[in-house]
């Protein structure tokens, strides 16, 4: 059994950022499960499937084979063996894994992968349901959590950087439905685990975070 690391929290927190440094300087493999739901978002899209059409989805899924490779130390994500990494970060691909990984089959489809990946390596894997659901046992679990203001500004930088077009208050309302929706499904809904340790990042800086998180870690 890997030493796993567990961190989850809404969109915008600063979860990959931050598990990106802490793997690094702890040694974990950094593992990025919301990739992983936009890769099969990806295929929904392609393949012209509207979110509310759970069948066409489902059936949808039987094709796609979602994999993971580390190159050079950073993970890249496989859509039927073609490499998706650069087209995961769009809000369309977002919003589409937002609504789709409501779906049962859709969280069935991922979630060995995602235990394979922590039984076999030391990880930090950040997503919604890694404390609660996927690794209930992990060593480790943060809830990184940080207000829709804050958030939503640090999307908007980070769109912005990349040269997308984009508006502060659009990706605020898209932060607060992406909120609502991941934390009211059914099925394994963004929830702070009861033994996680609660880190509000709004006020702090990415080393103040990095720091307290490693601070709890072997
Ligand atoms: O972390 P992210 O923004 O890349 O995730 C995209 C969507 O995927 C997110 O809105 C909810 C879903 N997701 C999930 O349901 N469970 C996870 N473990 C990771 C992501």
């Amino acid at each position: 059994m890997g030493y796993n690391v567990a961190i989850d929290g809404p969109a915008g927190a600063g979860k990959s950022t931050i598990a990106k440094l802490v793997a690094k300087e702890k040694g974990y493999i950094y593992v990025d499960t919301g990739a992983m739901y936009r890769a099969l978002a990806i295929h929904f899209l392609k393949k012209g499937i509207a979110p509310e059409n759970t069948e066409d989805i489902i059936e949808a899924c039987r094709d796609a084979d979602v994999s993971i490779r580390y190159e050079n130390g950073a993970q890249q994500v496989y859509l039927n063996g073609e490499n998706v990494t650069g087209m995961l970060r769009t809000e369309e691909v977002g919003n589409m894994a937002s609504k789709t990984s409501a779906i049962p089959d859709v969280r069935e489809k991922l979630l060995e992968l995602q235990r394979a990946l922590a039984k076999e390596n030391d990880v930090i894997m950040d997503g919604r349901d890694i404390g609660t659901n996927i690794l209930p046992n992990a060593d480790v679990k943060i809830y990184l959590t940080a207000s829709v203001e804050t958030r939503a500004q640090r999307r908007y930088d980070e769109l912005k950087e990349k040269g997308e077009d984009c508006d502060l208050e659009q990706i605020a309302q898209d932060i607060k439905e992406r909120d609502e929706r991941d934390m009211n499904r059914e099925t394994a809904p963004l929830k702070k685990a009861d033994d996680a340790i609660l880190v509000d990042s709004s006020h702090m800086t990415i080393p103040q975070v990095v720091s307290e998180i490693c601070s709890h870690c072997r």
